[in-house]
């Protein structure tokens, strides 16, 4: 008998997976390899206990919700652009100083599959349509280079970001590629560090993993929480040690708002002396599907909206603001030594999360099948896991139409979250910051067109996003800005003070430019 063939089938019927060798006499040789590398690569004992852990955590929260152990954020815990102006500056200087001293790192979860937007390639990579047409990556890419100069003008010193983005398996090539191809967008190579996360089979109900084909195990990453795992197999901790790293910010690849390593957010984790920090935007509809960061059992935790009943979701305080309000945005801050404790000493504590999902395998007859209802689980770990092990746990509140804008699906009707809705939101967003800098925006018979447009308006410019897609208007104004001009709407006025402007405007490195036909 093969010998590959009976020493998996030992370790196999011992984890009781004995099912994926059922095609094994139907494999070429070459596939019986990949599939043995395969095997031989998964510690099944290990992800045996990881789905029974999963499961169970998934059933007893399913049966107990989570309302009666929850509190709000405290207000001491708690800053806010819009309700904390007084400080604003203050926080920001500070980030700019630490910026300056090259101690901010930001770190990018981007190993996700993207299933939702539904492209075959990284998500950063995605170009939404502006006029430049310019992909996640090179808008993120750019807001770092910005922010580099800008503090080390201010404090005159040469300052460097380290960015690290964490892939998977799947995004990895096409990552490395899209960056070499384009020069790091100006970065430094060697301040750009890629790592891979890990993958973890599909199971169904009962723990059998599922094949994806006859030779073929089903695998997805374990999730932007599969981070702490990741940093911790290739060394990024210490990495990040040896550059002198302090603070880092965490966050998302699909949000086109992200202020990357921002200041006022760093400034303020800093300066109240937190390990861990969560930036925030206010939820204000009771049943939007957003996870809130409150506190459970006095520790700090997203409670999804799925754990809590309408009438908790709906309860309000004596301002009539939603008690429960702090929508997360994956957008976190950890201090270096928070982060080498999670990765040193907590990480085994985090359970996986059950996430049900339609995953293609193949039926007994070894015929692929895509299923249109859930018909098994991926598990993962989240970001957000390692609240509860801060010691100093603080919330950051922004407004939601000046930096939350994801990513998740592709266009249509009415979506939410697609290519249109990322690029009105950013488009918009500089729009009124030149309106903030003094510029005005006319229509095509030179008549200005108004900040705040009335209903019916023709040309009308900054309307709530959604309202736009509903109607079919494709506005708002067509203007955008180049993060190597302005990371947050400074530097503008000596551009755009008192001038008048045809969109669709542009403004870049090269200078100001109207383009006549608005081919956006
Ligand atoms: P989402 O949970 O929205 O997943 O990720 P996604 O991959 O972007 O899209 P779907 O669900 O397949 O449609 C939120 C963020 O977490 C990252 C993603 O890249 C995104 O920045 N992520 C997600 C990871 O880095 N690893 C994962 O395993 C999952």
């Amino acid at each position: 008998m093969d010998p590959h063939f009976s020493r998996l089938s030992e370790t196999l019927a011992a984890a009781d997976q004995s099912h994926l060798l059922q095609f094994w006499k139907e494999l070429s040789p070459q596939e019986q390899a990949v599939m043995t590398a395969d095997l031989e690569a998964i510690s099944f004992g290990e992800i045996n206990g990881f789905f029974k852990n999963a499961m169970e955590m998934s059933n007893s929260s399913k049966q107990e919700k989570m309302d009666g152990r929850m509190e709000p954020v405290p207000k001491d815990a708690l800053g806010s652009v819009t309700r904390d102006q007084d400080s604003m500056t203050d926080w920001e200087k500070e980030g700019l100083r630490c910026v300056s001293q090259s101690r901010v790192a930001v770190l990018l979860l981007a190993g996700g599959q993207g299933t939702r937007l539904g492209v075959q390639y990284p998500k950063g990579m995605y170009d939404v349509g502006l006029p430049s047409h310019k992909t996640l990556f090179q808008i993120q890419a750019e807001r770092i280079l910005r922010l580099q100069r800008l503090a080390g003008k201010m404090h005159d010193t040469k300052s460097q970001i380290p960015w690290y983005i964490m892939t998977s398996g799947k995004t990895m090539g096409a990552t490395r590629d899209y960056f070499l191809k384009h020069s790091f967008f100006g970065l430094e190579p060697s301040q750009v560090i890629f790592f891979t996360q890990g993958m973890l089979p599909a199971m169904d109900y009962s723990g059998k993993i599922i094949l994806e084909s006859k030779g073929k195990v089903s695998m997805a990453p374990d999730g932007n929480g599969g981070l702490y795992r990741a940093l911790a197999k290739q060394g990024i901790v210490e990495d990040m040690e040896r550059r002198g790293v302090e603070q880092i910010h965490v966050y998302c690849v699909d949000n086109i708002l992200v202020k990357v390593a921002d200041p006022a957010f760093i400034g303020f984790c800093v300066l109240k002396g937190a390990d861990c920090g969560a930036k925030v935007v206010e939820k204000t509809n009771p049943t939007e599907a957003v996870g809130v960061v409150c506190k459970v059992d006095g520790v700090y935790q997203v409670v999804e909206y799925s754990e809590i009943t309408l009438p908790t979701a709906q309860r309000r305080g004596a301002d009539g603001r939603l008690t429960f309000n702090a929508g997360n945005v994956c957008n976190h801050f950890f201090s270096i030594g928070f982060l080498k404790d999670v990765v040193q000493k907590y990480e085994p504590q985090l359970q996986h999360h059950v996430a049900q999902k339609k995953i293609p395998s193949v039926d007994p007859q070894g015929r692929r099948t895509s299923p249109d209802k859930p018909n098994g689980i991926k598990m993962e770990k989240f970001v957000f896991d390692i609240f509860q092990f801060s010691k100093k746990f603080v919330v950051f509140e922004v407004l939601r139409e000046d930096e939350f804008s994801p990513l998740k699906n592709a266009d249509s009707q009415d979506g939410k979250d697609t290519p249109s809705t990322a690029r009105h939101a950013l488009m918009s967003l500089h729009h009124r910051w030149v309106l903030n800098a003094g510029g005005h925006f006319i229509d095509e018979n030179g008549t200005r067109v108004p900040a705040i447009p009335r209903d019916g308006d023709a040309g009308a410019v900054s309307r709530d996003v959604s309202a736009n897609l509903k109607d079919g208007t494709d506005l708002p104004i067509k203007c955008e800005i180049s993060p190597l001009v302005s990371y947050g709407g400074e530097g503008l006025s000596e551009l755009v003070k008192g001038k008048e402007f045809r969109p669709s405007l542009v403004i870049d490195e090269a200078g100001v430019h109207e383009l006549v036909k608005n081919g956006v």
